[in-house]
């Protein structure tokens, strides 16, 4: 027999959804919570054909059902078309039998045995990056800690992809896909603007920047296929990997898919990440404390090597509690290729699939101080008494994160190298609103005064 599931009214029966619509986050973590944790939202936005519903959850049952249980009857939502603009047909953006392929062929380059070399290269980026910023701050300065971070994780990404260190194509890849993410994000929720770029020529950029974008890339590609003694990157793994089925390669279209798409999926979410926890830092500088007393007498003031990362416990408390109250990937959304039943609800072919991720992370039943921050919810004998789903972060199922390993090491060596080197304060009164885009931003960013740090450790 099928159950009724409540339906959200809003405030404005007219328009029910708005509410959810103007900010999905502040929903999920607010007004939500009075409604319960599986619930249909009557409206259509207007990029989605009449008819369809959608349903939000942060029930672990229907998360689970939908990303593991019955996965096989759900692909992603529309939103996801719209970024094949630039990323074409790589893991984040394909289905079934092409995605499920390069996933077995890509998956062994992301092992945690296999990161160690990747490790270092980041950790180069990461000490070179800092001296240029304690040159850059001199005695104190306020800096755009997104920004700031932005530009260190998509050097990362560069380098340990194509080991690019041409800084002029460093910085014009990096600018293109800012600007083609800007566009995309565009079209995907304002779609009624579509016609005028068009007209205004910001189409043709995003064409003429991806068409140079592509063409570099391709350069990349031949160049490793004439010199094929492997180099230590994500690129020369992709060349050099075969399809069990066929022992063939990849073609270079599909490399460059695969390429962008490691890069985009990969820099933005671990910057985000880190900018909010600086952030929650700020406000509780007993955390910091505690968080600075761990790294110093770990490392000395060292950059961390891959042998220090797993010793650094509490750092990595610090990183997922920063990410259970602001997951960069805030919802993940699906749609079902077939009728399903859910907990006794009829969940109809085409239906959108709401799955909020930051909903989830705040949900008292898992958490014991659900809004605050608390590093202590990731003590391995409080992991123990929750259910493992109750944390997503990287998403769950075979469609998991690929790069999980690889953002959390690329963390944790930022933030221990950032804190043991800098004092921080949030350098701004307002307070810093999210933006729910296709990754958990701030608004206007945030600001904080950062001077060398006064009392530093013993080398
Ligand atoms: C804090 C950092 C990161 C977060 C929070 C994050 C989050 C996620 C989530 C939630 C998904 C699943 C989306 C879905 O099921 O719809 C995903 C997929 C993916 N991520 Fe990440 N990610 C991060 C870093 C990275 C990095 C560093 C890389 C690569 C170097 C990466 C590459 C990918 C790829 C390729 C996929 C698609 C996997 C597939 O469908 O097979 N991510 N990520």
């Amino acid at each position: 027999m099928s159950s009724t599931i409540p339906v959200f009214r809003g405030k404005n029966p007219l328009l029910p959804g708005a509410e959810f619509l103007r900010d999905p986050f502040r929903f999920s973590i607010g007004r939500a919570r009075e409604v319960g944790d599986f619930f249909r939202i009557p409206f259509i936005p207007k990029n989605l054909p009449a008819g369809r519903q959608v349903y939000f959850t942060t029930n672990i049952e229907v998360i689970k059902h939908v990303l593991q249980g019955n996965q096989k009857n759900y692909v992603k939502s529309v939103a996801y078309r719209y970024l094949k603009m630039a990323l074409g047909n790589g893991l984040v953006t394909s289905e079934g039998e092409h995605w499920r392929r390069n996933r077995r062929l890509i998956q062994p380059a992301f092992y945690k045995t296999q990161l160690e070399g990747l490790y270092n290269v980041m950790a180069g980026i990461a000490e070179r990056y800092s001296q240029g910023l304690l040159k850059k701050i001199g005695e104190g300065a306020v800096v755009e800690i997104t920004e700031e971070l932005m530009s260190v994780t998509a050097d990362i990404a560069l380098k340990t992809l194509f080991s690019a260190d041409n800084p002029a194509d460093i910085s014009e890849m990096y600018r293109i896909m800012v600007e083609a993410q800007e566009y995309i994000v565009q079209r995907t929720v304002k779609p009624y603007l579509t016609p005028l770029a068009f007209v205004n020529g910001r189409h043709r950029r995003f064409r003429r920047d991806m068409d140079w974008f592509d063409g570099h890339i391709f350069n990349l590609i031949n160049e490793r296929r004439k010199n094929p003694q492997p180099v230590n990157d994500l690129l020369s793994m992709l060349l050099h990997a075969r399809y069990e089925d066929t022992g063939e390669p990849m073609d270079d279209r599909q490399v460059r898919d695969e390429a962008v798409t490691l890069f985009a999926a990969g820099h933005e979410t671990s910057s985000n990440a880190l900018a909010w926890t600086l952030y929650l830092l700020a406000q509780h500088p007993e955390i910091l404390k505690k968080l600075r007393k761990e790294v110093d007498e770990t490392l000395g003031g060292k950059t961390p090597a891959f042998s220090d990362l797993r010793k650094l416990g509490y750092t990595m408390q610090v990183i997922q509690e920063g990410m259970r109250l602001y997951p960069p990937a805030f919802a993940i959304g699906r749609e079902p290729l077939a009728d399903d039943e859910i907990l006794g609800v009829k969940i109809p072919k085409g239906s959108v699939m709401f799955l909020s991720i930051c909903g989830l992370h705040r949900d008292p039943k898992y958490w014991e101080r659900p809004d605050e921050f608390y590093p202590s919810h990731f003590l391995p004998e409080n992991e123990k008494k929750r259910p493992k789903m109750a944390y997503a972060p990287f998403g769950a199922g075979p469609r998991m994160c690929i790069g999980n390993h690889f953002a959390l090491m690329e963390m944790q060596l930022l933030l221990a190298t950032l804190v043991c080197r800098v004092d921080l304060e949030l350098a701004t009164s307002e307070q810093v609103a999210p933006q729910p885009l296709i990754t958990l931003k701030p608004k206007n960013g945030i600001k904080l005064r950062l001077r060398p740090r006064k009392v530093f450790p013993p080398v």
